[in-house]
């Protein structure tokens, strides 16, 4: 069962991606010369800055959170936010939902680490979904990254070359570095921030 509302497609389940979803996304994609797609959205802090600083692109949120995702609907409604989309999914799908060379730019901003060595499996950023973000992309889009943890940025920078991606911004402390003025913190990183831990923060190009 997938509810919609302008701004918001909710599915009942994490995993559906019906035709009901798909045709509410391909209806809203119309409406706009391109998208950004943010992976992990949370609570919306970072989706509907970007939307209020990109008014002609349409900004889209994949959550797997079904009150979270909720919530950023309609506090996208409550701003007068008419180019956010936010979607109850799992980002593992995104194959199903965009099309090749669709995408202008992706963010993931501090996904859950999974760093114990039998969690590893679980990260949202591997070689799969990194190859299919690049496949999504169009010519010259961005993937930007931003982790509290310093382990799995190592590992995604490597990922990233090993994948042919240009590396143009990194940075393992964002807060003292020339890329913290056009920041758009999220509502983890106000929380890492308070705690005294450096931010990590690269920006990749399709090669
Ligand atoms: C650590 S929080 C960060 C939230 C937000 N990006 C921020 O920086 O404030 C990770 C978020 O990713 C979401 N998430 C985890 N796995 C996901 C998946 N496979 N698909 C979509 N969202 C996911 C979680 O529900 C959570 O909201």
């Amino acid at each position: 069962m997938v509810k919609t509302k302008p701004g918001i497609i909710v599915a009942e389940q994490e995993r559906e991606t019906s035709e009901q979803s798909r045709h509410e996304l391909r209806t809203r994609l119309a409406q706009f010369k391109c998208c950004f797609v943010e992976l992990g959205s949370g609570s919306g802090l970072h989706l509907l800055e970007l939307a209020a600083q990109n008014p002609d692109t349409l900004c889209i949120g994949l959550e797997i959170r079904f009150k979270r995702a909720f919530r950023t609907g309609e506090k996208a409604e409550r701003d007068g936010l008419t180019n956010v989309l936010v979607m109850r999914t799992n980002a593992r799908l995104l194959k199903d939902l965009f099309e090749v060379g669709e995408v202008a730019g992706f963010f993931v901003n501090y996904p859950d680490p999974w760093d114990k060595r039998r969690w590893l499996k679980n990260r949202l950023l591997n070689t799969e979904l990194l190859a299919t973000m690049k496949e999504l992309l169009m010519p010259g889009g961005t993937l930007r990254y931003k982790t509290d943890h310093q382990e799995y940025f190592a590992s995604t920078s490597t990922l990233l070359q090993d994948g042919g991606w240009r590396i143009e911004k990194q940075t393992t402390d964002l807060l003292a570095s020339e890329w913290t003025t056009n920041n758009i913190p999220t509502e983890f990183e106000y929380l890492f921030k308070s705690q005294n831990k450096p931010l990590c923060m690269l920006e990749a190009r399709r090669g």
